[in-house]
């Protein structure tokens, strides 16, 4: 089978990783790409949004598979796009139709689904411009924090929470009013505030069977003990200890059945990755948001814990044969470590010469943002390398990616100390 994935980051790294050892593999291409994907497979300079460019190479290359990395291309109908052309009809696309990542492109599509399927997720209301005096009701009679959402996609910036309801009416109204968000916050999702750990759900799934993937829990904020800005992502961890099976029985049970069969009964045809974002409320799941891919850094966690083929399974969605596949998962702990340039997530700079990669061992560095240029390998982007171990039990899964990590360098590297920490059991804590 040949493959071509779309992104550039860790995530599509690690993807291009898992594929690059399947058995069943012809050629793998990862447009664009970075100087990890590069030992895997072969970048391609194309254009993730450019899906004429993206169907004339995959009819030149005979693409098999086509994985969608991240969210935009879906939102914006790539898979729909491929179907509308008789000449592409030989490529199965990994991500949903432009309706379905509707889970994922608009908080009050996602909000209405959950509602009409009795989904467990916060309480709400929708406003835009012309209801903007209801908004500011329902604020004064919710309690803090207020949580407020806009509709669509912002760059993982487009949720709020706050504590003071003046402060909670002035951003509703600097959304609605003011387009802080620009079109996507054209509508605003007011919520209840859950209090709750989150862990990070996934499923493949063909569009009638499905099968759930590792879990995990990622580590948002960029400084130690979850304070400060807000970033794609510092490190993540798998399994999850408060995520133990009764749990995911649960959100089986209520959330992800619940899900598939309220997209089939709505007559949508769903091939490709769910991620469900969930908190556990004393032990009970609500679903905080969909995204219609894989996360980042979850997926330099979760592939590293699938021990059968990628590639059989993406030929199972693509055949609708996934309820005869098997999913074994390693039985290993996994932590990534995100190294990232100083001054992310505000400003920061790039081409900072990265050293010491040879040096490691143990570990697999999934690379997010960095380049191969004449003088080797410089970053080029605010995440810059994910540093994955695995371990008997989580504890040794950490400690060897902090071990490793010493060795690679860059000016104004950064990374956080404490990823994981919080959810080592306690006999693991005891050894520490
Ligand atoms: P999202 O962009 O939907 O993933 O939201 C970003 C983050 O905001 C989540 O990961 C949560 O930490 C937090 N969040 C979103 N909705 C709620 C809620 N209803 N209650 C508490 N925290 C929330
Ligand atoms: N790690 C969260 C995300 O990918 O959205």
């Amino acid at each position: 089978m040949n493959v071509l994935i779309l992104g550039s980051g860790g995530r599509e790294h690690a993807m291009a990783w898992k594929v690059s050892k399947s058995s069943q593999l012809g050629d793998l291409y990862i447009a664009p790409g970075n100087a990890g994907s590069k030992e895997v497979g072969e970048n391609v300079d194309l254009d993730i949004n450019n899906f004429s460019q993206i169907a004339e190479f995959s009819i030149d290359k005979k693409i098999d598979i086509l994985v969608v990395g991240p969210e935009g291309p879906l939102v914006n109908g790539i898979h729909d796009y491929f179907d509308s052309r008789e000449d592409l009809k030989g490529v199965t696309v990994i991500g949903p139709h432009k309706e379905a990542a509707q889970l994922e492109g608009s908080k009050d599509f996602s909000k209405k689904f959950m509602k009409r399927h009795n989904i467990p997720t916060a309480k709400y209301s929708s406003f835009t411009k012309a209801n903007i005096k209801d908004g500011y009701g329902y604020l004064e009679m919710m309690k803090p924090p207020y949580v407020l959402k806009v509709d669509g996609l912002a760059a993982g910036k487009g949720v709020v929470i706050l504590n003071d309801l003046d402060a909670a009416k002035k951003e509703l109204k600097s959304m609605l009013i003011g387009s802080k968000f620009g079109k996507a916050g054209k509508t605003v999702v007011i919520e209840q505030f859950l209090d709750g750990k989150e862990v990070s759900v996934f499923v493949i799934t063909d569009g009638t069977a499905y099968k759930i993937l590792p879990e995990a829990k990622d580590y948002k904020r960029i400084g130690a003990g979850d304070v400060g800005l807000n970033t794609g992502g510092m490190g993540a961890v798998s399994p999850v200890s408060f995520a133990n099976r009764e749990f995911i029985d649960k959100v089986d049970n209520q959330v992800i059945i619940p899900t598939i069969k309220g997209l089939r009964k709505e007559g949508i045809h769903y091939t490709g990755f769910i991620f469900f974002g969930i908190i556990n409320v004393k032990n009970d799941p609500y679903v905080i948001e969909y995204n219609c891919r894989m996360g980042d850094p979850e997926t330099e966690v979760v592939m590293p814990r699938i021990k059968s083929d990628l590639l059989e399974l993406f030929d199972g969605m693509a055949t609708g044969t996934l309820s005869e596949r098997h999913v074994e998962i390693d039985p290993r702990s996994a932590a990534t470590i995100m190294m990232v340039s100083g001054g992310y997530p505000e400003s920061y700079e790039k081409g900072k010469k990265i050293s010491g990669l040879e040096k490691v061992e143990d570990s697999i560095i999934f690379h997010a943002g960095t380049k191969e240029t004449e003088a080797g390998i410089e970053t080029n982007g605010g995440r810059v390398l994910a540093v994955t171990s695995y371990g008997r039990n989580l504890e040794k899964a950490l400690k060897s990616s902090y071990d490793q990590i010493e060795k690679i360098d860059f000016e104004g590297k950064y990374f956080r100390k404490d990823i994981g920490y919080d959810v080592l059991q306690p006999v693991e804590k005891k050894k520490k």
